[in-house]
């Protein structure tokens, strides 16, 4: 649905597996050199150093959508994330405010590896959803339920949500886009992070047994009854981030016992157990500003993707940053974006052979800008 039809690329990529990142970082150098500022090439912050290192703009979700969204001069953008990121770039910069600014030329878009997706977003297909909201609509008013859905979900969901008076969120606006929904109906459902879903409501004083998950593997109305449902104010996908489910509360424990003074930051993917421990949390963003704003000496413990409490570990010399875990929980589908996939894209996109372009169907975009203007709306 989201692959566009391609000519054959000019340039294989096996041969760019043996070059030097030297070579590899000077090939990515002469496109960018040659494309000018028809060329954007994001990065998401959990992207490997090498890749940031060439990258025009680094964020997190929200920004990068925002990025994508702005992007004024921009004919192409390589995006350097995983593939839900891609799609919605595709989508926001090819809107149809954009696309009658430019007569009529799309932004094409491209993810230099095709396998780098987002386990989260794969644990919630859009017949599960479709199936969830048909057993729900049995037992309670599906008018009165808004779907929300996480950024890192498949096009497709974003466009149910849009369809259904709903809205998307990223880790950055999860709170205000509740809040949005509540103004509209007494009841949410949300995927595909549960933890999200929970730590956000939880925050917001909704109580626990008010939030019943939603497993779609369930034979009956995924897990739950009747009488639960009616009784939820959000009920919650029983997805997760197996990058952040890593994160234990003997870490938590171990690094307040090791360090006294300590702080934890925590990503909000994190489950509950040690979202309530921490001391701060926040979208990759803003655990980047708190690092930034901390003074030296400031002692953390970081939960989030290995590659960004590495980068902020090397940023921050005068501060003492540790990752909170013992055991590595880097995100290996963001890991698939290396230099040789984006020198690669890059040549044959240069060369008038784009390879892993991302073009998001017509209908499926039109709800999903929906969805996603709402959610650019709400910070
Ligand atoms: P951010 O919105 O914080 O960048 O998070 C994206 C993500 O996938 C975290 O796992
Ligand atoms: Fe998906 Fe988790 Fe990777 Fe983020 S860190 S892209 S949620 S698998």
């Amino acid at each position: 649905m989201t692959v566009a039809a391609e000519p054959a690329p000019k340039f294989e990529l096996q041969p760019y597996k043996s070059l030097s990142n030297d070579e590899l970082h000077g090939r990515i150098q002469r496109v960018r050199d040659e494309l000018g500022p028809q060329l954007l090439i994001l990065g998401h912050h959990y992207q490997q150093d090498e890749v940031i290192a060439l990258a025009d703009l680094s964020g997190d979700s929200y920004q990068l959508s925002q990025m994508a969204a702005d992007s004024a001069d921009c004919r192409m953008i390589a995006f350097c994330g995983v593939h839900f990121m891609a799609e919605t770039a595709d989508i926001l910069a090819n809107r149809p405010e954009k696309l009658a600014q430019r007569n009529g030329e799309r932004v094409r878009v491209v993810l230099p590896d095709m396998a780098a997706g987002c386990s989260m977003a794969d644990m919630a297909a859009i017949h599960q959803i479709e199936d969830a909201w048909d057993q729900l609509g049995e037992v309670i008013d599906t008018e009165d339920v808004t779907p929300v859905t996480y950024i890192n979900s498949a096009a497709s969901l974003k466009a149910f949500v849009g369809r259904h008076g709903g809205i998307v969120c990223t880790s950055s606006n999860a709170r205000a886009a509740l809040e949005w929904a509540f103004a509209r109906t007494k009841r949410v459902m949300f995927f595909p992070d549960q933890h999200l879903g929970r730590n956000t409501s939880l925050e917001m004083g909704i109580p626990l047994d008010e939030m019943p998950a939603w497993d779609p593997y369930a034979e009956d109305l995924g897990g739950s009854t009747a009488e639960q449902l009616q009784a939820s104010r959000v009920i919650l996908w029983k997805g997760h981030c197996s990058v952040h489910q890593m994160f234990k509360p003997e870490h938590v424990a171990m690094f307040r016992q090791q360090h006294p003074g300590i702080k934890i930051l925590v990503h909000p993917e994190c489950p509950r157990e040690v979202f309530e421990l921490a001391d701060e949390y926040g979208s990759t963003g803003r655990i980047i500003k708190a690092v930034e704003a901390a003074p030296p000496g400031t002692k953390w413990a970081i939960g989030t993707e290995l590659h960004l409490v590495n980068r902020l570990k090397a940023q921050h010399p005068e501060q003492e940053i540790h990752f909170l875990s013992p055991v590595v929980c880097m995100c290996a589908t963001m890991y698939r974006i290396d230099l040789p996939h984006l020198a690669w894209s890059l040549e044959n996109l240069a060369a008038g052979t784009p390879v892993n372009t991302i073009d998001v169907d017509e209908e499926t975009a039109k709800w999903s800008l929906v969805a996603l203007e709402r959610m650019l709306e709400v910070k």
